[in-house]
């Protein structure tokens, strides 16, 4: 089977009520780790790739990598640039292979969001590539942008009809309150999920809307994390409860990158602690593999209600 796009993903995701997974794959390890994980359930997948990612792993490298994990499941995975920040590194992925990019422009003014975007829609368009893009602005640290609480900034539904309409955009990312990283909420953890609702009335019926920054900083990792050596005092993500709502609200797109960092973090500090002579890396990063692969299929099955639509 070859890579798929998230043009239908996105429409029987709609219609049957679930959202898909958006993991962030940066080595070997972390692909098989998902990928188990989505076998197991027969999932559909998105597996990403942010800027990092492709500098780090090399985007040759994660393109086989992905092949290779199509051809040894069988199932629909669908390969999307995450956080691409211009035009070029836009186009690189679409030339490259990837069945879809995101733009993030989302650091300019509205008008500079909307030029920036359209660019790219044009361009992946004649390829016949969806673009996701983003509109409002998530706090938190991504690779190449570190967004402040307070330059952080909810999505405006009116803007949001004008910019999908302006853009072509396939999907739109929307603030609503989640953020990147591990350190979501200091006090109670809270999504704007009127403003979603909103959102969702002014666009066409169904579609597809994706929400960044949702990981759910499992408590259970973080003690792991900290009784190995860690120090993650007061991390805190999104309650699995919100994200199942926004799923079931229509949502299309879940994206979880920090808690796949966080349970190969916390199970390779386990394994050094636990067993200091040990130098084969195989014995730290397949027990890491296996946590990421625990961490997916709680997601895809008691999360997202994709298990079983692959
Ligand atoms: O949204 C950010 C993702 O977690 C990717 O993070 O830019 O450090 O690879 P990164
Ligand atoms: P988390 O940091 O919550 O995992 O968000 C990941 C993300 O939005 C990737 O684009
Ligand atoms: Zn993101």
């Amino acid at each position: 089977m070859p890579l798929v796009g998230t043009k239908e993903m996105f429409a029987r995701a709609n219609k049957e009520g679930y959202a898909i997974g958006a993991f962030n794959v940066n080595d070997m390890e972390i692909v098989q780790g998902i990928v188990d994980a989505a076998k197991e359930e027969k999932a559909p997948l998105i597996l990403q790739v942010s800027a990092g990612a492709r500098k780090y792993a090399r985007q040759g490298y994660l393109l086989h990598l992905v092949q290779a994990a199509i051809e040894d499941s069988g199932l629909p995975i669908a390969l999307h640039l995450d956080h691409g920040e211009d035009f070029e590194v836009c186009k690189a992925c679409v030339d490259g292979g990837f069945t879809s990019v995101m733009i993030d422009a989302s650091r300019f003014d509205f008008e500079g969001n909307i030029a920036e975007t359209k660019k790219v829609v044009d361009y992946a368009h004649s390829k016949g590539i969806p673009v996701e893009a983003e509109l409002g602005k998530l706090a938190g640290v991504e690779d190449a942008v570190n967004v402040s609480a307070a330059d952080a900034s909810y999505t405006n539904p009116a803007q949001a009809a004008e910019f999908v309409k302006r853009t072509g955009c396939d999907s739109l990312a929307v603030a609503i309150g989640t953020s990147h990283g591990a350190y979501k909420f200091k006090g109670e953890a809270k999504l704007d999920f009127v403003r979603l609702g909103e959102i969702m009335k002014v666009l066409p019926a169904g579609y597809p809307l994706v929400l960044h920054g949702a990981s759910s900083v499992p408590q259970e990792l973080v003690e792991k994390c900290n009784k190995f050596g860690g120090k993650m005092p007061n991390a805190k993500g999104v309650p699995e409860d919100f994200l199942r709502k926004a799923a079931g609200m229509g949502v299309a797109k879940i994206n979880i990158d920090s808690d796949l960092r966080l349970a190969m973090t916390a199970t390779i500090r386990e394994v050094f602690v636990t067993s200091p002579g040990e130098f084969d890396p195989r014995k730290y990063l397949g027990p890491a593999r296996d946590a990421i692969k625990a961490v997916v299929k709680n997601k895809l099955k008691n999360v997202l209600g994709c298990a079983g639509k692959a």
